[in-house]
């Protein structure tokens, strides 16, 4: 679209739009893939602990109707009464939603099932695509206090997906090591880009983290070259395992990296974590 082509009304909403993106926290993180059962709330949850170990302040932004993320950090439902949902609909500030976990410098906006419906009941209201990002900016100060902001999204691309892309920074993208993941990828990156083009022109892939590996499974390493010659050095070097002590945490409310600190699992996310501190610190090619 050329400048030309917009009235004077609409150039401005546009800078508005870009002075908001400009000063929003620069580590703001949708955790990404259409896909369910990939590793997403798992990435989050776990990254998230670990980051917070090193004395970094996180929030997560549980933004799953199945609020498998605010579960999985222990936050009870009756502790959910302001939510992502009410955030969304304009009916409490982001701040307000914040929730302290068990976790010292880890928060959560946490969801509930009446997520499920924010979809159609987004699709008459102003900003639909941009609610989150208008809470960021509201929050601003209460946002910009954290080294990281994880939003964990559903299992697909829809309206709440989108929010989570017009309000980040930038994009991670947990892969599991199966076949069909490279399709579902293309798919990802083909939204993120018409999201770049339209919406939000600073939004960047975080990084690519394979999960879920299996070295049993030839099929795994063939997967994990695939995407490393497809996406170069976005692909992080540190591989999550498939890993049992993984899979139990949740149901104990807890992350991995609490419920079993020693297990390969853990000590992945733990690597992870590191990687991603120190690629930060790299200059950007
Ligand atoms: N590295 C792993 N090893 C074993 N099980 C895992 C691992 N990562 C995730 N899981 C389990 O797989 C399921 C799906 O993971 P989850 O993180 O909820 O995926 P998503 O958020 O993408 O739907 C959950 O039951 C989770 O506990
Ligand atoms: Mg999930």
């Amino acid at each position: 679209m050329s400048v030309k082509t917009l009235s004077d009304q609409s150039i401005e909403a546009t800078l508005a739009e870009l002075a908001k993106a400009t000063e929003r926290g620069r580590r703001v993180i949708a955790v990404v893939n259409q896909k369910g059962g990939v590793g997403k709330t798992t990435t989050a949850i776990n990254l998230a602990t670990a980051l917070a170990a090193v004395k970094k302040s996180v929030l997560i932004i549980d933004l799953d109707p199945q609020g498998n993320a605010s579960t999985g950090l222990g936050v009870e439902m009756r502790d959910r009464k302001r939510s992502s949902y009410e955030v969304l609909m304009g009916d409490v500030a982001l701040r307000e939603a914040i929730l302290a976990t068990s976790i010292p410098g880890l928060h959560i906006v946490p969801s509930t099932i009446d997520l499920s419906g924010a979809e159609l009941e987004l699709v008459p209201m102003e900003r639909r695509n941009f609610r989150l990002r208008d809470a960021f900016f509201d929050a601003d100060q209460a946002i910009k206090s954290y080294d990281y902001v994880l939003i964990d999204c559903p299992p697909s691309l829809n309206l709440l997906t989108l929010n989570a892309l017009t309000a980040a920074k930038s994009v991670l993208v947990p892969l599991q090591c199966e076949f069909f993941a490279l399709e579902g990828l293309s798919l990802l990156l083909k939204t993120i880009e018409r999201v770049r083009a339209n919406f939000n022109p600073d939004l960047d892939i975080f990084g690519i983290v394979l999960t879920m590996f299996d070295r049993r499974n030839n099929l795994s390493d063939q997967v994990a070259a695939d995407v490393r010659s497809y996406l170069g050095d976005k692909v992080y070097d540190t591989v999550i395992p498939r890993n049992v002590r993984v899979s139990e945490a949740p149901s104990h409310g807890k992350p991995a990296l609490l419920y079993d600190y020693k297990c390969a699992g853990s000590q992945a996310y733990i690597k992870l974590a590191t990687e991603v501190l120190r690629r930060e610190r790299r200059p950007a090619a």
